[in-house]
Parts: structure tokens; C-alpha cells; sequence
């Protein structure tokens, strides 16, 4: 059986397997769902969502795209943050990169990759913005690492200028928003110590937008 057929073979058996722990498994999914968890990570295969947190159907809201990118004027993204803090009303986001990352890898370096250039074209603001660390850096694998690292404070601190988020902190103090990192290599996560308050505070002048509680 060729590799797509299969996939079919497979749902069955999944269904079969969860009807035989819980024989009202789908009818109870099927009511509602309300995750607590909003997950921002990279499409990459190898890194796939709910497997990774040990999480079961309907307890994480999931975005994926080309290295976990919290881009302002991507409306996918932008619908779906909206989604989860005012109607789900996640209590977390987490963005999620991770280690060996295709997309951070190719802004490090000059490549015109066509219709990604345009994607890519954040990655590399966020080179731009923490170049002097960067290029401090004599050992590639290192200055890859931290890039994927840097990217995923940064998209932290795009998650912190969205006008929903700002008006549910107002309003609740939630959600929190952390910054992880996956290593291929031994299946772990990282939390990385953004402090994003602390670091948001500094540029609330220009990101804060005065949105009055309810
Ligand atoms: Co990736």
C-alpha cells in the first residue's frame, strides 16, 4: 500500500483505538473546545505540535507557518491570535522554534529563495536588529542557535504590539506569552527567560496602544 492510502488505513485504526478507551471519545470532542494553550510553531515536520507537549486532542489551539513568524500584516495569523484571546480565552501563547530550523538557517545567508524572500524578509530584520551579538559570534552553529533563539523572543515581543492581546491584558492580565525552543536532537523543550514584560516595558512608548479596559 502506497504512503497516501495508508493514511486512511491509519485513521481507522486511530478511531478504532480511541472508541476502544472511550466509546464516547468523538461525541464528547465534537461539543466544544476550549484549550488552554495558543501554540505558534514552525510547519516542519519534525515538530509536531500536540506530540511534543504530551497534549490530547482539543487542549492546544495550533498555528504553524515557515519558522514560527508573528508577521503584522498576516491576516491568517492575526485571525487566528484573535480567536483564541477573545473567544477561547487561552490563558498561554507559546511561541515555538526550534533548533536546525530551515527558514532561520537561509536568512542567515545571502540567497534568493523567490517566493520566500518576502517571508524570510522578518528573519532577517531580526538579524538586523541583534546583528551586534551575531556577528560576535565565530562558531556558525552558535550564532545559529541563538538566531533561532532571538527569533522567537522577537515574534514574543510581535505577539505583545497586537491590540487584542493588549486589551485582554488590560482587561485580565492573560494570556501569558512564552518563548520555547525545540532541540531535534533529544526531543526537548526549552523555555527561554524573555521576561517580556520587563522587556516590553521599554518599548511601550512606541507599542503601547492605550487601549482602555472594558
Ligand atoms: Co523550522
Amino acid at each position: 500500500m502506497d504512503s497516501y492510502r495508508q493514511i486512511f488505513e491509519n485513521n481507522k485504526k486511530w478511531v478504532q483505538s480511541k472508541l476502544a478507551s472511550d466509546e464516547h471519545f468523538f461525541e464528547k470532542l465534537a461539543r466544544d473546545q476550549k484549550p488552554h494553550f495558543l501554540y505558534i510553531g514552525c510547519s516542519d515536520s519534525r515538530v509536531p505540535a500536540n506530540v511534543i507537549m504530551g497534549l490530547d486532542e482539543g487542549e492546544v489551539f495550533v498555528h504553524r507557518n515557515i519558522a514560527n513568524l508573528v508577521v503584522g500584516t498576516d491576516s491568517n495569523i492575526n485571525a487566528v491570535i484573535q480567536y483564541a484571546v477573545e473567544f477561547l480565552e487561552v490563558k498561554h501563547i507559546i511561541v515555538c522554534g526550534h533548533y536546525g530550523c530551515g527558514g532561520v538557517k537561509a536568512a542567515l545567508h545571502p540567497s534568493d529563495m523567490g517566493q520566500l524572500n518576502s517571508w524570510l524578509q522578518t528573519l532577517r530584520d531580526v538579524y538586523r536588529i541583534h546583528q551586534d551579538e551575531l556577528d560576535k559570534m565565530d562558531d556558525p552553529k552558535q550564532k545559529f542557535d541563538r538566531l533561532v533563539e532571538l527569533n522567537v523572543i522577537e515574534q514574543c515581543v510581535n505577539i505583545a504590539k497586537i491590540d487584542h492581546v493588549q486589551r485582554k491584558w488590560n482587561a485580565t492580565g492573560f494570556p501569558q506569552v512564552h518563548a520555547w525552543v525545540y532541540d531535534l536532537h533529544n526531543g526537548l523543550l526549552k523555555e527561554l527567560d524573555i521576561k517580556l514584560a520587563e522587556y516590553f516595558s521599554s518599548i511601550r512608548s512606541i507599542y503601547d496602544l492605550k487601549i482602555p479596559e472594558d
